[in-house]
């Protein structure tokens, strides 16, 4: 069944990014991501893994809503489809990306740094749009301002975002969900520590209402 941006970005308020260097931890870390309550789960094709992961965690974990990140070209778009994403993430906003999603049906969400970018994904149609990386370029503030000008607009804001900051965003009113690797640290992965996993799940899970568009 596809979901809208929109539907992938109201399943929890953290949307774990992922990076999967090893193809055994695909399956247990999906499933400890989605018993902690996160669904929507970004796998970055920034490991040889990742495809494979893609199609690993969705079989793997029938509650996960597993989706490609760091899609830079349509060659991207393609493969991510393949391999059963549901949802595509970018860093940036670039034509010839959103061109190939569209024509092969992937929802995207897509990187804004700038109010212009912003206005060039609106006008595109999109009404969601990743804030990226939303540390760097100025945070919650930027975010609060851009709130009554570019009105309509929600994102989902993503780069150097943790649990201790997550909940300042998550209150904003144009924030739908945050984005984040903190809930699946490198070293937890590694040592195969799922449990470890799990508890950052749910405390990211319990973290905020997500508001309704
Ligand atoms: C990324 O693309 O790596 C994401 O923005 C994750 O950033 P983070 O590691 O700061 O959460």
């Amino acid at each position: 069944m596809p979901l809208s941006i929109a539907e992938v970005c109201r399943l929890a308020p953290v949307v774990p990014v992922l990076v999967v260097e090893e193809i055994a931890h695909a399956a247990p870390l999906a499933r400890a991501l989605v018993a902690g309550g996160l669904k929507a789960l970004e796998v970055t094709l920034r490991t040889p893994a990742a495809l494979e992961a893609i199609r690993i965690m969705a079989e793997a974990a029938p509650g996960a809503v597993v989706g490609a990140g760091t899609l830079r070209s349509p060659a991207d778009v393609r493969a991510a489809r393949e391999a059963g994403a549901r949802f595509g993430v970018s860093p940036g906003l670039s034509a010839r990306v959103l061109d190939a999603a569209e024509e092969a049906g992937l929802p995207m969400l897509p990187g804004v740094a700038t109010p212009s970018e912003a206005m060039a994904g609106a006008e595109r149609g999109l009404e969601i749009l990743k804030f990226f990386p939303a540390e760097a370029n100025g945070g919650v503030p930027v975010l609060e301002a851009w709130a009554s000008p570019l009105k309509g607009l929600s994102f989902c804001p993503t780069g150097g975002i943790g649990a201790a900051n997550a909940p300042d965003y998550l209150r904003l009113p144009n924030v739908l969900c945050v984005g984040g690797s903190w809930v699946a640290p490198r070293g937890l992965v590694a040592a195969g520590d799922w449990a470890a996993v799990t508890a950052l799940a749910r405390t990211a899970a319990g973290l905020g209402a997500v508001v309704p568009a």
